[in-house]
């Protein structure tokens, strides 16, 4: 049970045109932090007004990049918000916890933490087509010694960021390349967690990417440098002849909830969905012997999001004639509908909550 202390920032800030947002650039007026130690385990929880945090030069998180982190987001309705499932972000963040050897936090007061903050900072919330606000939660290693080990000391955070679309493209289709040298995560490793040594990992490629006028990078396995894994900010799924095709979930893929819920949704509309290895070589030949119908990627930020292009070795095939393909159009209206309160939430995936 938290037992939340609050500091209110005295002066409130200039809210952004919340019609031209992007994404992850303004942050609202508080933000929720707790410390963990092993002796006192989670403690000092409390909402402070948004600003720098302290860390100690020799922390942990500084040096061996102990570093989890989650990303959801509240909609705004007519008598309050909702958020998308958030439990399923509390499961997945103690599995990044455990895997990283950082303490891990009840659900209960991991939800009860965003709550207690966006109710604070409710007008922030946008209500303009397509946005929401974006919730970033993340744990970091607090310790102040060199030494590597399990931490005993860690900080948990919460900051809130009005958003628009990830990508500048909004709902037209994006570009993505295929890396053949680059790995982001391998069997074993630390994939399956949403740490935030991964996405270091990554830079690299993403960048050679956007030079080359690319959105982002669809990752290969790292052993075999052959089967389809997921793009830098989401997972993938593809339409070939009919049938959807995700990668499955081999430990280096995270396990994305925003994928989960387009599966269940596909399937309840009696497409044949198969989680399976997906190898590139077969996706091109898809794409060059049109079977390659649909492309898209799942996430919280991305949302449902068409591939227009794939890059491999060089050769650049176009999706779907690089226009938004009817059964993507559909999932993202479906999707959303669901998650800006529009469409009946028949499964229960929105806590709902009245201001
Ligand atoms: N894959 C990666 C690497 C991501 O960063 C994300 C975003 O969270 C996803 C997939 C999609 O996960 P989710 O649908 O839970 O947001
Ligand atoms: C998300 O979709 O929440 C993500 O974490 C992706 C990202 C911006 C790295």
């Amino acid at each position: 049970m938290l037992n939340i202390k609050i500091e209110k920032a005295k002066t409130l800030k200039q809210k952004p045109d919340f019609t031209k947002l992007g994404f992850g650039k303004y942050f609202t007026d508080h933000m929720f932090i707790m410390d963990y130690s092993n002796e006192k385990g989670w403690h000092n929880e409390r909402i402070v007004p948004f600003g720098y945090i302290p860390v100690h030069p020799a922390s942990t998180v500084l040096h061996y990049g102990a570093e989890i982190f989650e990303g959801m987001k509240a909609y705004k309705t007519a008598d309050g918000y909702q958020m998308f499932r958030p439990y399923e972000n509390a499961k997945r963040m103690n599995d990044s916890a455990e895997r990283l050897c950082l303490p891990t936090i009840d659900p209960e007061d991991f939800v009860t933490a965003i709550r207690e903050l966006v109710n604070i900072d409710y007008d922030w919330i946008p209500t303009a087509e397509g946005t929401s606000l974006y919730i970033r939660p993340y744990m970091f290693g607090n310790d102040e010694t060199l030494g590597v080990h399990a931490v005993h000391n860690a900080t948990f955070v919460i900051i809130l960021s009005p958003v628009g679309s990830y990508y500048a493209e909004g709902l037209n289709p994006v570009k993505i390349i295929i890396e053949k040298d680059d790995v982001r995560a391998v069997r074993g490793g630390t994939g399956y967690a949403k740490c935030g040594g991964n996405y270091a990992a990554s830079l690299r490629a993403g960048k050679v990417a956007a030079e080359k006028g690319y959105s982002q990078v669809l990752w290969l396995d790292g052993v075999e440098r052959k089967y389809i894994e997921e793009v830098g900010a989401m997972n993938v799924m593809f339409k070939i002849d009919g049938e959807i095709v995700t990668p499955m979930l081999t430990g280096s893929v995270l396990p994305g909830i925003t994928r989960k819920s387009a599966i269940e949704i596909l399937k309840e509309w009696g497409y044949k969905v198969t989680e399976r290895l997906l190898s590139v070589d077969e996706l091109i030949e898809a794409a060059e012997n049109g079977k390659l119908e649909e492309a898209w990627g799942t996430g919280t930020a991305a949302v449902i999001s068409p591939i227009g292009n794939l890059c491999f070795d060089g050769v650049s095939h176009t999706v779907s004639d690089n226009k938004i393909g009817n059964l993507t159009q559909k999932l993202y209206d479906e999707l959303t509908g669901i998650q800006w309160g529009k469409n009946k939430d028949s499964r229960n995936w929105c806590l709902k909550v009245k201001i």
